[in-house]
């Protein structure tokens, strides 16, 4: 195990107030629920109890519970991380009298998601991004990615599965890769399934747009 040090009893109970938040308030962040928090907390104890360097598991565990706290009750969801850290500075405020703790608490907020442009550069901050894109791959995944998208499903399926077969090779740690490489191959399957699908629809429709369906009878 590669964590810094234990954690201290007043920091488990400042950990059970936010799960108590998490749990309360993750149901409005559309397929970003509960489940996909608590997983991506279990993932990071996970990577971080096998790579070399140290983690403070303090940080890892508040920066993995707050992670998507920006897409609750945001629909679009394209500067959560951005908005999270800032919902989260004004959430920890009262947890916690350290502003360095906290500022690199939003920093695993920010850098989690590509869509902030801001490279993690922390373990505690590669941990959790490794957590999320691992919890992303998968039939899962896919499914949460498919949710509430607007477009053609032709579109919106070919944007998913290229965002998800490029996420393995993000990847910081080779132990991350490991417990990556099962969801990584169905999430392969699952786009082999869905682009021979829409293959076969479009050459159905192709066969009524062109009247050959009439023409042979
Ligand atoms: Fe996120
Ligand atoms: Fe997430």
């Amino acid at each position: 195990m590669v964590f810094k040090r234990k954690l201290y009893p007043e920091e488990m109970k400042i950990i059970e107030r936010i799960v108590d938040f998490v749990k309360d308030k993750h149901h409005r962040a559309e397929g970003h629920d509960y489940s996909h928090v608590l997983e991506v907390c279990r993932l990071s104890i996970e990577i971080a109890r096998k790579v070399k360097d140290p983690v403070d598991p303090f940080v890892l565990m508040c920066g993995a519970l707050l992670h998507d706290i920006g897409r609750i009750n945001a629909p679009n969801g394209l500067f959560h991380g951005l908005d999270g850290a800032a919902r989260a500075n004004e959430l920890l405020k009262s947890y916690i009298d350290d502003e360095k703790l906290s500022r690199q608490i939003q920093q695993i907020i920010v850098s989690h998601t590509p869509e902030s442009m801001v490279i993690p550069r922390t373990p505690e901050e590669k941990v959790v991004f490794d957590a999320d894109t691992i919890e992303r791959l998968g039939f899962m995944g896919m499914v949460r990615g498919l949710m509430g998208k607007s477009g053609t499903m032709g579109d919106i399926i070919e944007d998913r599965i290229h965002k998800r077969l490029q996420d393995y090779s993000k990847l910081f740690y080779p132990v991350s890769r490991k417990f990556a490489k099962k969801a990584y191959k169905e999430t392969i399957a699952v786009s082999k399934t869905l682009r021979k699908d829409l293959v076969r629809r479009a050459n159905e429709i192709h066969e009524i747009s062109s009247y050959s369906l009439i023409k042979e009878e």
